[in-house]
This record gives structure tokens, C-alpha cells and sequence, in this order.
């Protein structure tokens, strides 16, 4: 990959990432459309990053689906899918690892121990290996965003971070590869993430600035819902991920599968 990335590099060309974990969707789509636009290259990786699965989560039953996977981005004309064995990522020996303090720490960080230095780590190592011009991510995992831009500001990777908006399902649900995890019974339940978002939405264009007031908007909505266990659900800053801030966030147990979604309460909710 290095040595492609070098080529490409010395002739002049510019250098587009896309980081996934594969099965893809509608969402990591747009972000090849995105990077299709802007660069002379586009790089589309897949690595199901064991690292960033704490014990007890869904690293063995996590969707695999290569061949779907090159079907797809067959079409979607980038040059190259990059699919390092874990081996070859995580070699016997291999010590290193990329912890970003403060922004890490809390929500996401808190209920998924050890997460975001995976992250952190292998985006890091994409990046060695890629050497991108930019990269891009989903503004569904807002907070693995504030932290991949900390590791490229940090670090001085030299890496533009690009965010495209989130991508979602008719009623609101975002796409996500754990969908499939989701009964019938459950993909109805799981609406209620959007749904309690468009309604702090509202409730901030009527002019509610209390930050418990809109966080009680959210809780009402989603406690309201018989499958769900609300894990988190707050108004942060992107940046930090602390209040004060406009950016809802919230998790969600439905059943054995956890969601995430977030929406920046000043802009219309779209659909
Ligand atoms: P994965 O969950 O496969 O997501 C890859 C990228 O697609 C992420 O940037 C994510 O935010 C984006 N994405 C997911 N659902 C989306 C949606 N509905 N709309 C728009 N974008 C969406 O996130 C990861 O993989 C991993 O943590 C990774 C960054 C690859 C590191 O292992």
C-alpha cells in the first residue's frame, strides 16, 4: 500500500481515504462520493479493527461481506480497496498505541473503554500507509471524529479531515452497518433516536436554550420507547465533547444492539 501511495504521491496526484470497517452502506457510500470529487486518488480501506471491540463486544459477529463490499465499490470507481490482514496491522510485537485525552474520555470513550485508542491507533496507521491528502468521516460517529481530528492536528500528520453528513433510512433511522443486528420489533424501536433528536431540534427553534431542557426532551422521547435503554443522551460541544453545546448526542440499547446518534440542534433536522 505504502508503495502505491508513493507512486501516486510522486506523479502529482492527490490522495482521498476512505476508512471502513466494510459492509457497507448508503453512508460510507457517500463518503467515496465525497472523496471521489475531491482527489485524483481515492483509497477505500476495510479492517474490522479488533483493537477497538472491548471484551464482550461485537468483534466475531460484526458483518463481513467482502465480496459485496468490491461489488460495490466496483461501481463507485476508486482506485484501489485497501484490506490489510490483522496480522499485517497488529504484528507479534507490536507495543504502540495512540491515546487522545479529554475529548476520548467521556460518552463513547466512557461506555466503550479502550475504543478510541483503537481508533486513534489504526486511523494513525491508515494514514502511514495511505498517506492521504484528506481523509473522510461520517458525522455519525461525531466523537470519533473530535478525536481523528486531534490525532491529525496533534501529530502533524498533514492529513485534512473532511465530515459528510449522515445518511439515513426513510424514518429517520441513521444508516449503520449494526442495523442488521435490529428484530422487526426492534428497527421500528430504533426510530426513536431520530426521533427524539428532531424533537430538541424543535424545541431549540421554539427558542428553548436550557441545556436539562433539551436533554429532557431527548430522554422523554427515547424513554418512551418499551425497547430502548437509553445509555447516554446529552447536549455537547463537538470539539471537546463536554457542555455547554448545541450537539445532541445520544446511545441507545434496542434489545442486544447499541446506536448512536447525534444532531447539531441550530440546524434543521433533515426529511
Ligand atoms: P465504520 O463503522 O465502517 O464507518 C466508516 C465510516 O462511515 C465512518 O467515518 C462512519 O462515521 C461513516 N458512516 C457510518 N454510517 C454513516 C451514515 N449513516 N452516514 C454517513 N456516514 C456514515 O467508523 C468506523 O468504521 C471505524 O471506527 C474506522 C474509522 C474505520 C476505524 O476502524
Amino acid at each position: 500500500m505504502l508503495a502505491a501511495a508513493r507512486r501516486w504521491r510522486a506523479a502529482g496526484k492527490t490522495i482521498g481515504l476512505v476508512p471502513t470497517m466494510g459492509a457497507l452502506h448508503a453512508g460510507h457510500l457517500s463518503l467515496v462520493e465525497h472523496a471521489c470529487r475531491e482527489n485524483a486518488v481515492v483509497v477505500v480501506s476495510i479492517f474490522v479493527n479488533p483493537i477497538q471491540f472491548g471484551p464482550g463486544e461485537d468483534f466475531e459477529r460484526y458483518p463481513r461481506d467482502p465480496k459485496h463490499d468490491a461489488q460495490l465499490l466496483g461501481q463507485a470507481g476508486i482506485d484501489a480497496i485497501y484490506r490489510p490482514a490483522a496480522g499485517v496491522m497488529y504484528p507479534m510485537g507490536a507495543a504502540t498505541r495512540v491515546r487522545v485525552v479529554g475529548v476520548s474520555e467521556r460518552l463513547e470513550g466512557a461506555a466503550r473503554p479502550g475504543h478510541f485508542e483503537g481508533v486513534a491507533t489504526v486511523v494513525t496507521k491508515l494514514f502511514a500507509a495511505v498517506q492521504p491528502d484528506r481523509a473522510y468521516f461520517g458525522q455519525k460517529d461525531a466523537q470519533q471524529v473530535a478525536v481523528v481530528r486531534r490525532v491529525a492536528g496533534d501529530l502533524d500528520l498533514g492529513v485534512e479531515i473532511r465530515v459528510a453528513p449522515t445518511i439515513r433510512e426513510a424514518d429517520g433511522l441513521a444508516l449503520s452497518s449494526r442495523n442488521a443486528y435490529l428484530e422487526p420489533a426492534e428497527r421500528r424501536s430504533a426510530t426513536s433516536l431520530s426521533a427524539a433528536l428532531r424533537l430538541a431540534t424543535e424545541a431549540y427553534a421554539r427558542g428553548e436554550r436550557h441545556p436539562q431542557a433539551l436533554t429532557d426532551v431527548l430522554r422523554a422521547r427515547l424513554e418512551a420507547e418499551p425497547l430502548a435503554r437509553v445509555d447516554y443522551a446529552e447536549v455537547v460541544d463537538p470539539a471537546t465533547f463536554r457542555p455547554p453545546g448545541l450537539l445532541a448526542v445520544v446511545a441507545v440499547w434496542i434489545g442486544k444492539t447499541r446506536l448512536i446518534d447525534n444532531h447539531d440542534l441550530s440546524q434543521p433536522f433533515p426529511g
